[in-house]
């Protein structure tokens, strides 16, 4: 385990040009459950699945699509099913999987991809109308053996005008949830509780017009992570609550990512609050908003890297190894417009920090102003006191310790509550 800064940001605003990113248009499924029940139900019970979690539901979801998935909603009723053979829905319409059940993961199948796969089409949602739903990947029986190349959890792929809410997505072998070039989509209620260690991704995302709110992200990976190829996405009410932290990660050649809003980000005991990670490629980031950010107990607080593999060998242990400001940009195309304002940090446990910055202008913290200068520069800051106005809130229940990576982890509850004094945007599906 690293020793950290434990240093606390509230209230960041950063802003990199001038307009503030945000939604494109609407987001989620383009019909509601009741009408695509009114078309047909197809309950995996009839298709095949027992719920005395021995018999493999992998296949009967796959035959219940063929009948449900170009209108309908696949039904796995409340109960425990194991899954053996890897689920893989292609260019359904109008359909939904109402997962009220718990589904295990079979520890005999060798397979790597993903667990349950959908790809191409439009108007999905996959969501408990319990909140109770959970898939149980058993990553420990990988971990326990030093193994983490293995299956992931859920992938949504290249799929228009969907949403995935009120499900629990527990100990993934590798990632939980991975989003690649999907569009129109919402990600809600949910709760993603993995192992202790990297490699082990919360939510990783890119795509178009994307909205995901209201989620707790338990591991010691990526929490809600933007890829390249993003645009327009809102991501709001985020708990990494002991996590590897939210991330832009990692820029390579031809990144394209524009228009991008992090909003209501509270941090506790991860690597990061907010880092981007580059090193070398080329392409493009611009207009991103992160603003209302509450953290402690993390290694990082804000960096954003074109560095980043330098960092690799640091044996970081204090504000100055790991500073809690840190604006790294390469010296032949400096970052330009970036506004820092209404940041207050301050060290848990030490008596100064320190901020760097390279090669970035603007305003605030070390930023140098003269934006039409591309003069290189690095100037590293030592704060010796708190800033005035420094405050800080904790959540009523931050993870004490950590979940291992020998043993089977717990199927959490659904939280209510993902930010100090933030209301989710809808109530549990199971609260009703
Ligand atoms: C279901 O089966 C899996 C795999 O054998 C096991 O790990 C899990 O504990 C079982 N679930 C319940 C509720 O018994
Ligand atoms: C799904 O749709 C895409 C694009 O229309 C098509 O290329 C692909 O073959 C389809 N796949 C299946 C399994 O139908
Ligand atoms: C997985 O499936 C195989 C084949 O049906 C079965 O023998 C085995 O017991 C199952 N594993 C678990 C952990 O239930
Ligand atoms: C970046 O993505 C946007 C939106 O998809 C697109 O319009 C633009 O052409 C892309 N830029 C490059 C350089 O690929
Ligand atoms: C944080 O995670 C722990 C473990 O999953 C859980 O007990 C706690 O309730 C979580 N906090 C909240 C506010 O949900």
């Amino acid at each position: 385990m690293q020793s950290k800064t434990f240093s606390v940001l509230s209230s960041c605003l950063l802003l990199i040009a001038t307009v503030q990113g945000q939604l494109s248009g609407s987001v989620g499924p383009s019909t509601s459950i009741s009408d695509k029940k009114a078309v047909k139900t197809c309950n995996v019970l009839d298709y095949g699945a027992t719920n005395d979690n021995k018999t493999d539901v992998g296949q009967p979801i796959m035959n219940a699509f063929e009948d449900c998935g170009s209108g309908g909603v696949i039904y796995i009723p409340e109960g425990d099913y194991l899954i053996q053979e890897w689920v893989s829905l292609r260019n359904g319409t109008a359909f939904a999987i109402q997962l009220d059940g718990v589904i295990y993961r079979n520890g005999t199948t060798t397979s790597q991809g993903y667990m349950f796969g959908i790809s191409g089409g439009s108007d999905f949602e996959l969501y408990s109308s319990t909140s109770k739903g959970a898939i149980q990947g058993s990553g420990y029986l990988y971990h326990m053996n030093g193994e983490f190349t293995a299956p992931r959890l859920l992938h949504i792929s290249d799929v228009s005008h969907w949403s995935v809410h009120d499900i629990a997505l527990v100990d993934a072998p590798m990632f939980h949830f991975v989003i690649d070039d999907a569009s129109n989509g919402e990600v809600y209620n949910m709760a993603i509780r993995g192992g202790n260690s990297g490699g082990l991704d919360g939510i990783d995302v890119s795509g178009d017009n994307i909205w995901i709110h209201d989620v707790m992200v338990t591991n010691k990976d990526e929490c809600v992570t933007v890829k390249t190829g993003s645009h327009n996405f809102q991501i709001e009410n985020i708990y990494c609550n002991w996590s590897g932290g939210c991330a832009m990660d990692s820029l390579g050649s031809g990144t394209n990512v524009s228009n991008i809003v992090y909003r209501n980000i509270y941090t506790w005991n991860s690597n990061q609050m907010y880092m981007i990670k580059s090193n070398g490629g080329d392409g493009e980031v611009s207009n991103l908003l992160f603003e209302n950010f509450i953290g402690h107990g993390n290694a990082y607080s804000l960096d954003l890297d074109s560095e980043w593999s330098s960092m690799d060998t640091v044996d970081g242990d204090d504000g100055e190894s790991r500073p809690p400001i840190r604006v790294i940009c390469p010296e032949a195309i400096p970052c330009t417009d970036i506004t820092i304002e209404d940041v207050d940090l301050w060290t848990e446990e030490g008596d100064s920090e320190t901020y760097v910055c390279k090669n970035a202008f603007g305003s605030g913290a070390c930023l140098k102003s003269d934006s039409s200068s591309t003069a290189t520069y690095a100037t590293t800051t030592t704060v010796t006191s708190a800033p005035s106005g420094y405050s800080a809130t904790t959540m009523a229940a931050d993870l004490t310790s950590a979940f291992g990576t020998d043993a089977s982890i717990p199927i959490p509850t659904i939280p209510t509550s993902f930010y100090p004094g933030a209301t989710p945007y809808s109530a549990l599906a199971g609260s009703s």
